[in-house]
């Protein structure tokens, strides 16, 4: 008996186990080693649901909840990073931004492909010189009556090449600063849309992210995702979301570097006995086991929060950066415990300590989370689900 998760929750973290042992697991390597983009998988995922999780059934989605997702988010992530980020982008950043505020016409048109994953979306909020620092938009909307021009180049765009529609921040007043931004979303085959080389990166090495360049592009005003200017905040909004499918990701790597440590400290002996019979090892993976159920807490409360439509900025930044952070720690010590065989392609544990890195730069820096956490500390907003006079500020 689980003392928190239902039994249908229990029952898509087994199913997606499953899943991504017998799916993801085969030819993981050779797609990270080839940057071979996993197009069958995902396909795969959309036919089984994961592409819409978070999507109501009424716009073609499973309608499940954030924990439920979280939970598959995690078992995807054992496995294969290149597939769950792409998931993740997907859920949290595109589709239930559109879900959320975009209008009925627009939610018609692109949920449902977008659910099934007979389209992949992407989020376009990075610039060559506006990670961070979010509000320098240089990208351009211009307001030309009923439609909009847009030009400019955004960066490190995951499901870059893939994707099929894109949805763009860009500022369309200056003068406004942030309140002048908007949310569009532009087809990728819309003229003037071109993508840039994919990166060589150091993890994820299958997920395609590239720049995508738009010059002069023509967009229907209809395109716009809420009102005007209301861009900065709905990647504010989504990204708040999207950080717990981040965490989850993160808090997913660990889990897989970890399960490859303890089976391999069970199968390998030195000095007469099982590896995981000598302190240095088996305090490692107390050190380990006792990290990922921290994270597991934080993360799942995120998802948990969200779902009981309680406040959840300041618990998805934490969860993010502590999960992150620990990944980095787990999976280095899951290659300490394999020796010379955690160094080398086929043991995979090698892949989830490269695929560790990117959690704490993606969807914000672990430094941008510290500033979400201090802003919000500082005012004593600690949103625990207690009763008020009980927080501490
Ligand atoms: N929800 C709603 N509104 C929010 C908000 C939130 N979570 N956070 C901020 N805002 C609002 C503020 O209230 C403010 O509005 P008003 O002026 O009307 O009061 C406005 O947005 C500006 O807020 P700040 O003054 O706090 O803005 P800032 O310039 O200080 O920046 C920041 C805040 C948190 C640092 C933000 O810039 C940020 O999050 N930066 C990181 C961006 C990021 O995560 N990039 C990742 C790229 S996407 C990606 O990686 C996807 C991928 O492909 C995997």
């Amino acid at each position: 008996m689980n003392f928190f998760l239902s039994e249908e929750q229990l029952m898509i973290q087994s199913a997606t186990r499953d899943f991504a042992q017998n799916e993801l697991l085969p030819g993981a390597i050779e797609r990270d080693r080839d940057k071979k983009h996993p197009t069958e998988q995902i396909k795969a995922m959309g036919d089984l649901g994961f592409m819409g999780m978070l999507v109501k059934p009424e716009y073609g989605g499973t309608g499940m909840d954030t924990l439920s997702y979280v939970l598959a988010m995690e078992e995807i992530s054992k496995i294969d990073n290149s597939c769950s980020v792409c998931m993740s982008v997907q859920n949290s950043l595109v589709s239930s931004g559109i879900q959320a505020y975009a209008s009925e016409e627009l939610k018609h048109k692109y949920l449902p492909k977008l659910s099934s994953g007979e389209m992949i979306g992407a989020f376009c909020l990075s610039e060559p010189e506006a990670g961070s620092d979010a509000t320098m938009q240089r990208t351009t909307a211009v307001d030309e009556g009923d439609h909009y021009i847009v030009n400019g180049t955004k960066n490190w765009i995951t499901n870059g090449k893939y994707a099929g529609m894109y949805i763009v921040i860009a500022q369309t007043d200056a003068e406004k600063g942030h309140r002048g931004i908007n949310a569009i979303i532009v087809d990728a085959d819309a003229e003037g849309v071109t993508t840039g080389e994919l990166e060589d990166k150091m993890g994820i090495r299958a997920s395609d992210t590239c720049s995508v360049m738009f010059q002069d592009v023509k967009v229907p005003k209809e395109n716009r995702i809420g009102e005007d200017g209301f861009g900065f905040k709905f990647a504010m909004k989504v990204l708040s979301g999207g950080r717990i499918g981040i965490a989850a990701q993160a808090l997913g790597i660990a889990g897989g570097a970890y399960e490859l440590a303890l089976k391999y400290s069970h199968e390998r002996e030195a000095f007469g006995k099982a590896i995981n019979k000598h302190q240095a090892v088996a305090f490692k993976l107390a050190d380990m086991a006792t990290q990922i159920e921290a994270a597991k807490m934080m993360v799942y409360r995120s998802a948990w929060l969200k779902d009981n439509n309680m406040p959840y900025d300041q618990a998805s930044a934490m969860a993010k950066l502590f999960a992150s952070d620990i990944a980095q720690t787990v999976t280095t010590e899951a290659v300490q415990v394999h020796g010379g065989y955690g160094y080398v392609r086929e043991y995979h544990v090698e892949r989830l300590m490269r695929d560790a890195k990117i959690t704490q730069i993606y969807e914000g820096t672990s430094e941008i989370q510290k500033i979400v956490i201090s802003r919000n500390a500082i005012k004593g907003k600690l949103y625990l689900p207690v009763k008020e006079e009980l927080v501490t500020t």
